[in-house]
This record gives structure tokens, C-alpha cells and sequence, in this order.
């Protein structure tokens, strides 16, 4: 990249940084999509426009409102140990993923786990506030491992966690680049995830889903778009994992899921 390109760039990702919404999202991505504009030949301010855009669709739309994490965790702090996963569950529906699940949170997980004993090691991948949901699993691995592209997220994520007695550790990833270091997984979670990815960058999911190690991967899909509509989502989101199981080789079993299309991934 020639040092006019680099300047360019470095002021497209100021610029996308300078906003409140993107200000926490991990830097890596916002220079990566700002590259990508940069090298199609768009204009620095349409870049930035374009790249805000694209972090809205992958990550800021999510969220319901804007997240009071520090209020969040003092009141966490002050609660009694046996209400803070009722304060949690106060707290988690900020992400519309969770708060989707909020009315079935044992339902939910009871079928996400199905057919699997006694992980040491699960990894959720884009995981939002799922990891908050440890307290309703039916399966309590020795570590649990998380990673999204919100920092402030990611770091409430382990502070709340380790408060609610279901300790998660957090990191920062693009999984639209690759996925992370396994280390030592038996069970990967890709919840409402691999459709994000592939808005990013086409065919990221599969590629993502192909190149796990873990005996165990679970995907899901969702059923509503963020508007409540319906339209034809669970007809093209099964035509979409076709091609994620092709890709990966593995054995495919349905789940039963409340509110989600999910499918477990196995060798
Ligand atoms: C639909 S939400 C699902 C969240 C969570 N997996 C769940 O089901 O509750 C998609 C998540 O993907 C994250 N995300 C979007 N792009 C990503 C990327 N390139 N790398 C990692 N995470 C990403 C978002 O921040 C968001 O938390």
C-alpha cells in the first residue's frame, strides 16, 4: 500500500471511530472493511459512509438500545448471589438475540445441547450476550470461551459472568478473517451467526464452519428478520446451511429449537 493509500485509510478509519456507535468495535475490522472499499476504488467519504453501514447490518442492529453496561454491573454487584442471574436475564435482553430466547431460556438451551455430554471446553463464536446465558445450560464445561467484535461487550461479558458465578473469558475476533484458536474445544457455537459473516464476506460462514476442529459444531439460523417478518427465511437459510454442511464434511442432526433454525455438526 503506497503511503498516500495508508494515510487515506487511516483517516477513513478515524472517521468510522469517531462515531459513539463504532467507537468499541474491534479495529481490526473497521481497517479491513475500510481497505476493501479503499481498493474498489470508492472515495474516502463514501468509504466511511458504506463501512458505518456495514457494521450497523453486522452488529449495531442488535442492539435494542444503547447498553448501560457500567450501571448494569453495579447492579449486579449489589445484588444477592442467588438473584443476579434474574438480574442477568434483565440485562441480556439489550441484545435481540437473547431477548428472543428470554421466554424459553431452559427450552432453548436444552435443545442446543442435545446429544452432547459433559464438554470441558465450549467456544462461542460472535457470541453477543449468549455467554450471559450460562446459568440455563444444561452443560457446564471447565472453560467457556467467547469472542464478538464489541470490545466494551466483551469486557462486560466477563465481568458480569464472573459475578454470576458462571465465569466466561472474552476475546476480541473477526471471524469474517478466519476463525480463532480452538484451544482445546469440543463444542463450537455459531449462533445466528454465519448469515452476518456472509453479509461481510460471501461464503465466510461455510469457510468458517469447513475449517473447525472441534468434534462438535452447532449452528443456528434465524426465523424472524429483525423486523418480526417472516420472508421465506427458513426456506433460504436451509438452502444456505446445504452448503455450510457440504463444505464441512461432517455428520448433520436437526435440533428443536423454540424461535430458531439449528443444526449440530459432528465427526
Ligand atoms: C445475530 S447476533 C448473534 C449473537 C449470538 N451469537 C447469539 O445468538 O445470541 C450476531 C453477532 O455477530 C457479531 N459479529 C458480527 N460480525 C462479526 C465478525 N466479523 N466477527 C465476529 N463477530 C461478529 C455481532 O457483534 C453480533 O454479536
Amino acid at each position: 500500500m503506497s503511503a498516500l493509500d495508508r494515510a487515506a485509510l487511516n483517516e477513513i478509519v478515524a472517521q468510522v471511530r469517531a462515531a459513539a456507535k463504532s467507537r468499541d468495535i474491534l479495529p481490526a475490522l473497521i481497517e479491513r472493511l475500510a481497505a476493501r472499499e479503499l481498493s474498489a476504488g470508492i472515495a474516502p467519504r463514501e468509504a466511511v459512509k458504506r463501512v458505518k453501514r456495514q457494521l450497523h447490518q453486522s452488529g449495531g442492529a442488535y442492539f435494542a438500545g444503547k447498553p448501560a453496561y457500567a450501571r448494569w454491573l453495579t447492579a449486579l454487584e449489589a445484588a444477592d448471589p442467588d438473584a443476579r442471574p434474574a438480574e442477568l436475564a434483565r440485562q441480556f435482553t439489550i441484545h435481540r438475540s437473547m431477548a428472543e430466547r428470554a421466554g424459553s431460556l431452559e427450552a432453548y438451551y436444552a435443545g442446543l445441547f442435545a446429544g452432547i455430554e459433559a464438554p470441558s471446553c465450549i467456544l462461542d463464536l460472535a457470541c453477543g450476550l449468549n455467554p450471559l446465558g450460562r446459568p440455563w445450560m444444561p452443560v457446564q464445561p471447565a472453560r467457556y470461551r467467547a469472542c464478538d467484535i464489541y470490545l466494551d461487550m466483551l469486557d462486560f461479558v466477563a465481568r458480569a459472568s464472573v459475578l454470576s458465578g458462571y465465569g466466561v473469558e472474552t476475546f476480541a475476533h473477526d471471524l469474517a478473517a478466519g476463525a480463532p484458536d480452538e484451544v482445546g474445544a469440543d463444542v463450537v457455537l455459531a449462533l445466528k451467526t454465519l448469515p452476518c459473516l456472509d453479509q461481510i464476506e460471501p461464503g465466510a460462514g461455510a469457510r468458517l464452519v469447513a475449517g473447525l476442529a472441534a468434534r462438535h459444531v452447532i449452528v443456528t439460523y434465524p426465523l424472524l428478520s429483525l423486523g418480526g417478518r417472516q420472508k421465506g427465511m427458513e426456506a433460504n437459510y436451509r438452502r444456505s446451511f446445504e452448503g455450510v454442511a457440504r463444505a464441512s464434511g461432517r455428520q448433520v442432526s436437526a435440533l428443536t429449537l423454540p424461535g430458531e433454525l439449528g443444526f449440530r455438526l459432528s465427526r
